[in-house]
C-alpha cells in the first residue's frame, strides 16, 4: 500500500513539467514536411495547455498564419485541481484584465481561443489570443472540454502522465487526428498496442536519444521520475516518445539492414558476431534479434525485435504481428509452461524465453514483426 501512494504521489508531481518550444517546432516540422498543408483550415485544440505556461500554445499562435490555421483552442486545468500544490498566485496577465474573478481563479479552467486579428496590428499572434473562465476546472474528461474535443480536427499536447491511458482513449473514442507525448512502455498497454499492430497509431519523430527534456513548474520537486538539472534547470526523462496518428516521412524509410550471414560475421554486437545462428525460442515460432540494427536482412519467418525498434518501423518492409507480453495479442505462442516453472523464471509465461545450457531466460517484451 505505501508503495502504491508513493507511485502516485511520483505521478502526481510527473504531471507538472513543460514541453521546450524547440522540441515542439522539430516534431511539428516533421509533420509539414511531409505535407506542407496538414494544419490549413484545421482547428487545433490545445488541452492542459495554460499559455502562460505552455509553448504548444506559443507555437501555434506565432504560426497561425503560416500553418493557415482555421482556429486555435487551448484550455487549462484550474490550480486547485492540480495533483500537487503550490504556493501559486494568478499573474497580473489575469489579475489586471476586466475579466478577472477572485471567485473563479483558483477553480476555474480557461479557455483561450484564436481565429483573427482583434489588435488590428495586421497580423494574428499570440496577442489575439481571446479567453474566459471555464465552468468547470477544465479537466479533459469533463463535457465542456469534450466538446471543444469534438469541434477539433487535431488534439495536440503532453498530457497528464498519470492519466495518459484515459487521455488516449477520450481522443480515440472520438476519431480525432493528435499528436501526443507519453513514454515508450505505454505501447505494451493492451489499449495501445492493437492501434500500433494495425497502424492505426505510430511514433513521431524520435526525441534525440530518446532523452527529453522537459521544464518543472517548480525546479527539482516535480523532478520525480526524471532527472533534474541545476544549471540548466530541465528534468529529462528517458524513453519519451510522440505518438501520432499524422502522416510524416521518416516512418516510410525503411532500414538498411544486413543478411543473416553477413550479420553473423560482421555485427557489431557479440552477442550476434561469431555465433552459428540467431537463437529460437522456446514458446515462439520466431527468432530472437536483441537489436534492431541486427534484424537480417534476409530472414522470412517471425522475428521478435525490441519494442525500440517502433522508432524506425516502416509499414513497408515489415509487419508487426504480435507483442510478446502479459499483454500478449498474437497466436504465436507455441508452449505455455507449467505454473511451477513459469514462476520460477520470474513468469515465463508473460515473455518470449530463450532455453541457454539447460535454463529458461525470458527476455524483455518483444514485438514479433516479419519482414514484407
Ligand atoms: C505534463 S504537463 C504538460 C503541460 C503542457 N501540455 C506542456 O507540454 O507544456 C500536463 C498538464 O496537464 C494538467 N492536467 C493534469 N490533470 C489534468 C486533467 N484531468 N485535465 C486537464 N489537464 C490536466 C497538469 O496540471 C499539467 O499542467
Amino acid at each position: 500500500m505505501a508503495n502504491e501512494n508513493l507511485k502516485e504521489a511520483k505521478a502526481a508531481k510527473n504531471d507538472e513539467f513543460y514541453t521546450q518550444f524547440h522540441d515542439i517546432e522539430v516534431e511539428m516540422n516533421a509533420y509539414l514536411e511531409y505535407d506542407p498543408d496538414v494544419f490549413k483550415g484545421k482547428t487545433v485544440l490545445l488541452p492542459c495547455d495554460d499559455p502562460e505556461w505552455s509553448n504548444f500554445t506559443k507555437y501555434f499562435a506565432a504560426k497561425f498564419e503560416e500553418l493557415g490555421l482555421k482556429k486555435l483552442i487551448s484550455t487549462s486545468y484550474a490550480q486547485e485541481s492540480k495533483n500537487y500544490k503550490t504556493n501559486w498566485q494568478p499573474t497580473l496577465f489575469e489579475t489586471e484584465n476586466p475579466r478577472f474573478s477572485a471567485d473563479k481563479t483558483a477553480v476555474c479552467g480557461k479557455i483561450f481561443t484564436l481565429t483573427h486579428n482583434i489588435n488590428n496590428n495586421g497580423k494574428i499572434d499570440i496577442n489575439d489570443l481571446e479567453w474566459e473562465y471555464l465552468e468547470g476546472n477544465g479537466d479533459f474528461r469533463s463535457e465542456e472540454v469534450t466538446r471543444l474535443r469534438d469541434e477539433a480536427d487535431i488534439i495536440i499536447t503532453n498530457p497528464p502522465f498519470s492519466l495518459f491511458r484515459e487521455f488516449l482513449a477520450w481522443i480515440i473514442e472520438a476519431d480525432k487526428r493528435f499528436i501526443i507525448i507519453g513514454n515508450m512502455n505505454c505501447i505494451t498497454y493492451k489499449e495501445v498496442f492493437p492501434l500500433i499492430m494495425y497502424n492505426k497509431v505510430w511514433l513521431g519523430v524520435p526525441f534525440p536519444g530518446g532523452n527529453a527534456y522537459f521544464r518543472p513548474a517548480i525546479q527539482s520537486e516535480y523532478a520525480v521520475g526524471g532527472v533534474y538539472n541545476e544549471d540548466t534547470n530541465l528534468v529529462k526523462f528517458r524513453n519519451c516518445i510522440w505518438l501520432t496518428n499524422i502522416d510524416h516521412g521518416r516512418r516510410h524509410q525503411p532500414l538498411s539492414l544486413m543478411t543473416m550471414e553477413d550479420n553473423l560475421r560482421f555485427s557489431k554486437h557479440k552477442e550476434i558476431r561469431g555465433k552459428i545462428s540467431y537463437e529460437h525460442y522456446d514458446n515462439y515460432d520466431a527468432i530472437e534479434v536483441p537489436f534492431t540494427d541486427a534484424i537480417p536482412s534476409d530472414y522470412e519467418g517471425v522475428m521478435g525485435v525490441p519494442i525500440s525498434f517502433l522508432d524506425k518501423y516502416c509499414p513497408e518492409q515489415f509487419e508487426i504481428l504480435g507483442i510478446t507480453d502479459r499483454q500478449n495479442t498474437s497466436c504465436l505462442r507455441t508452449k505455455r509452461y507449467t505454473v511451477y516453472d513459469s514462476l520460477k523464471y520470474n513468469d515465463l509465461n508473460a515473455r518470449s524465453v530463450i532455453r541457454r545450457d539447460g535454463k529458461y531466460i525470458p527476455m524483455y517484451a518483444r514485438l514479433l514483426i516479419r519482414k514484407l
